[in-house]
């Protein structure tokens, strides 16, 4: 109980307003179990779109690199994927219409880190916490028509990624004192992947 955080805190109000924007946009998009991305077997090489977001810094390794894309085209890119989360979002939503408040661990089969969170918040955070965070879309990590699954790599390093924020945030940043206006300081995904901007020159894929 204690190690579970709201990873959301202040930014909560901004990122409802985000996802209002993008239910908007999101009116005729294709459930994201729909994406290509669904298909791929080898999840961390896929030519998903966080690697094609990262233009600056060259070519990784193995040849993978994607070609130079503009601003533009980049937060055009942002945006369809949040409009797909944002629909797959409703879609969820609607099946567990009536249990948004019960712990996510007594909704869903296979919730090992965010147990205590209430499931409707919990997939609101999938969507703004962990997609926006990373600039991915659901299936990045989650087999098509099966969220409980963790065949795909990348959803158990999320997984353990989920831990260390959740230990930073609740036993390290602790010992600076409260934050600005009293209220306790936190760190998010984003805050290190940039909603899958972050550089090549980053330690971050
Ligand atoms: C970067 C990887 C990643 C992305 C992107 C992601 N998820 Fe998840 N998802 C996870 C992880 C990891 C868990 C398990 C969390 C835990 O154990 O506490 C999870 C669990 C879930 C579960 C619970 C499934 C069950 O039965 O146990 C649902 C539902 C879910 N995610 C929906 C979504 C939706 C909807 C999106 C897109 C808006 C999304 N996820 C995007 C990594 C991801
Ligand atoms: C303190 C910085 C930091 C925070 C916060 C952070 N990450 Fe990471 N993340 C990293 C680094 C560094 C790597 C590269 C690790 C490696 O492979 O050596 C990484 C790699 C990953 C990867 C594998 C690469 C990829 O994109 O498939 C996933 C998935 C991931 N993080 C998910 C998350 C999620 C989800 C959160 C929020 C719950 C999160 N991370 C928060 C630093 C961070």
């Amino acid at each position: 109980m204690a190690r579970q955080v709201s990873p959301l805190h202040g930014t909560h109000n901004r990122m409802r307003t985000l996802t209002a924007l993008a239910l908007a946009a999101a009116a005729t998009a294709t459930p994201s179990y729909a994406s290509p991305a669904a298909t791929g077997t080898a999840p961390h090489r896929a030519p998903t779109m966080s690697y094609a977001l990262q233009g600056q810094g060259g070519a990784r390794g193995g040849g993978q690199g994607a070609p130079q894309s503009t601003p533009e085209q980049r937060a055009a890119r942002r945006d369809s994927i949040a409009a797909v989360r944002a629909a797959t979002v409703q879609d969820v939503m609607a099946q567990i219409a009536g249990k948004e408040n019960q712990p996510a661990s007594d909704v869903f089969r296979n919730v090992q880190v965010w147990k205590a969170i209430p499931a409707g918040e919990f997939v609101k955070n999938m969507d703004e916490v962990v997609g926006r965070g990373l600039g991915r879309g659901c299936n990045d990590c989650h087999v098509a028509n099966d969220w409980a699954s963790d065949t795909l790599p990348r959803k158990q390093t999320a997984r353990t990624m989920m831990g260390i924020v959740s230990d930073i945030n609740t036993t390290l940043l602790p010992r600076l004192g409260p934050g600005p206006g009293g209220r306790p300081r936190a760190i998010q995904c984003i805050t290190c992947h940039r909603g899958g901007m972050a550089s090549r020159n980053a330690i971050i894929p």
